[in-house]
């Protein structure tokens, strides 16, 4: 294994990924930023330098599992202070598994400013993969928003009816470029300029007959996608960097913060290009198309495809979206057994709810809020006046909650309490949807652990039971991911074990969401995590360990 050194300069530049100039944020002059590219083993070095002028940063390796370099998963207010304009930090990390992975900003709203990329970790040269292909190709998919993430967090905080929230995108992007229709500003501006050379359509060239391992990854800030290749379908192989029992697809639905590999094979008429589309799922969407092109060489790559790119399914039908969640499997001879029995179960209410006037997303009516103090400098140093030492609650009143109904006590608490796991326990975690507070109205939850990989024990529809649905757990073949998505009036059951000494997230991976509150704390086998470097440290009580 090799060691890969990476130098980045984080900085805030005017880009035009879909014709409209917006503040974006890039590393070393690129969004998305550059892809790390790796073997299993190697380790990662990147020196991340923030040339920003005025805010701060830190970068989260999406699906990395930091074992024993907590301090470098990059999540701001729990495993770092901020990086300081001007300063630089290093980021050292093992990426021991192969599969798709993905970092992004980790600091506020920061993501949706464009600090996001892929990391993509081979298998060890000389071994093969499960499945053949001739060429590996990345598509890393967003949403785009004209407005700052400043002024989102600002709308998003605002009390009463001051609050705003952040609306649909405005735009799609497909690896960082997308296409507004400049038009619908009108004559006014030079913000938009549709002849801008930023937002060709990404072209994904493929030679007739080959077949292609696609990379598809989303880092939304809030939309659930759904993915296809005009003419063409997949075959599912990987996600979140494990080995899929193969299944075929005409369209991927993918969540903020998932990662799939899929088959395509070039086999269709090679005289022409082919419409490669994303489409919002799960909100009534406004937004239009993502587009990228198919391009079979040797035709132009931008060349338009002579179809109209193909309908998407309809936003609001939940059954095929549970159905594709369900059929993700173990690959066999892959398959890593979970353990039995968990040792602790915690059910986790989502609902929308009203704080002293603010709107905000709360799991057991209580509603997460970062400390100033990161907790692993907190809980490594003993500072535990820092938060709050209560323990969150692990469950909800389930006889009596009319999950179909909005909450009917809209005043939550907020807390930056956390949940302390027993080392090597298994844990079981049931996301129970709701509605939240307008009538008939439930939403998608990408929910995303950090530090681990978790089984997929199960989904289901409407309250989940807990006298019976345990008996229904896939204890078979369930898959493993670091992401999985809660559907509508759902529940989604996980279990992992707390094997990874540090203090971990787990959050919904909408932006928005995470930002009002929908988000808990794990910590396990704290006295484990070794001497914490002191470029973590400089704020809140961390301060003190600066000082000679
Ligand atoms: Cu990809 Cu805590 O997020
Ligand atoms: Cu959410």
């Amino acid at each position: 294994s090799r060691t890969l050194n990476y130098k980045w300069e984080v900085k805030s530049e005017l880009k035009s990924p879909d014709c409209f100039k917006k503040l974006t944020i890039t590393i070393n002059g690129r969004s998305p930023g550059p892809t790390i590219y790796a073997h299993q083993g190697d380790t990662v070095i990147v020196e991340l330098k923030n040339s920003l002028h005025t805010e701060n940063v830190a970068i989260h390796w999406h699906g990395i599992r930091q074992i024993g370099t907590p301090w470098s998963d990059g999540t701001e207010g729990v495993t770092q202070c901020p990086i300081l304009p001007g300063e630089t930090f290093r980021y050292q990390f093992v990426v021991d598994r192969p599969g798709t992975y993905l970092y992004h900003a980790h600091y506020g709203m920061q993501r949706e400013d464009g600090l996001y990329g892929s990391i993509v970790v081979w298998v060890p040269e000389g071994q093969t993969e499960p499945f053949s292909y001739d060429h590996d190709r990345n598509l890393i998919l967003t949403d785009w928003y004209h407005k700052s993430s400043n002024e989102h967090a600002a709308g998003l905080a605002t009390p009463g009816s001051g609050f705003t929230w952040v609306g649909e995108p405005d735009s799609l992007l497909i690896q960082g470029r997308g296409r507004f229709n400049c038009s619908v500003l009108g004559s006014s501006s030079g913000t938009c300029n549709s002849s801008s050379t930023e937002c060709v359509l990404y072209p994904l060239t493929v030679v007739p007959g080959k077949t292609y391992r696609l990379r598809v990854s989303s880092l939304t800030s809030l939309s659930a996608l759904s993915f296809q290749v005009e003419g063409h379908s997949m075959t599912v192989v990987e996600a979140d960097g494990h080995y899929v029992e193969p299944f075929q697809v005409n369209n991927l639905f993918i969540y903020s913060g998932e990662t799939y590999s899929v088959l395509i094979k070039a086999d269709q008429d090679p005289s022409r290009n082919y419409w490669i589309t994303t489409n919002v799922v799960s909100r009534s969407r406004t937004t239009p198309p993502g587009l990228a092109i198919f391009n079979y060489y040797p035709n132009h790559q931008s060349k338009r495809p002579p179809t109209t790119p193909p309908a998407p399914p309809a936003w609001n039908d939940v059954p095929p979206r549970l159905a594709q969640s369900q059929a993700i499997k173990a690959r066999q001879g892959f398959i890593h057994a979970p353990p039995k029995a968990a040792d602790k179960v915690i059910v986790l209410l989502n609902t929308q709810n009203t704080v002293n006037g603010r709107r905000r997303w709360s799991l057991n009516n209580v509603s997460f809020n970062m400390p100033h103090t990161p907790y692993l400098i907190a809980l490594k140093h003993n500072l535990l006046h820092t938060f709050s030492q209560e323990k969150p609650p692990t469950g909800y009143d389930f006889k009596n909650y009319d999950i179909f109904n909005p909450a009917p006590n809209p005043e939550a608490t907020v807390s930056d309490a956390i949940f302390r796991l027993d080392f090597n326990s298994t844990v079981d975690i049931i996301l129970q949807n709701a509605n939240m507070m307008s009538p008939n109205n439930s939403e998608t939850h990408p929910w995303h652990l950090h530090g681990h990989d978790f089984w997929v024990l199960g989904y289901g529809e409407g309250k989940f039971d807990i006298y019976n649905d345990p008996s229904k757990y896939n204890l078979e073949n369930p898959i493993m991911k670091n992401t999985v998505p809660l559907h509508p009036y759902g529940w989604t059951a996980l279990r992992f074990v707390a094997d990874n000494p540090g203090v971990w997230a787990f959050h919904c991976h909408i932006d928005a969401h995470f930002f009002m509150g929908m988000g808990v704390v794990f910590e396990e086998g704290i006295e484990r995590v070794g001497k914490l470097p002191t470029s973590i440290m400089g704020c809140g009580e961390s301060k003190r360990f600066l000082r000679p």
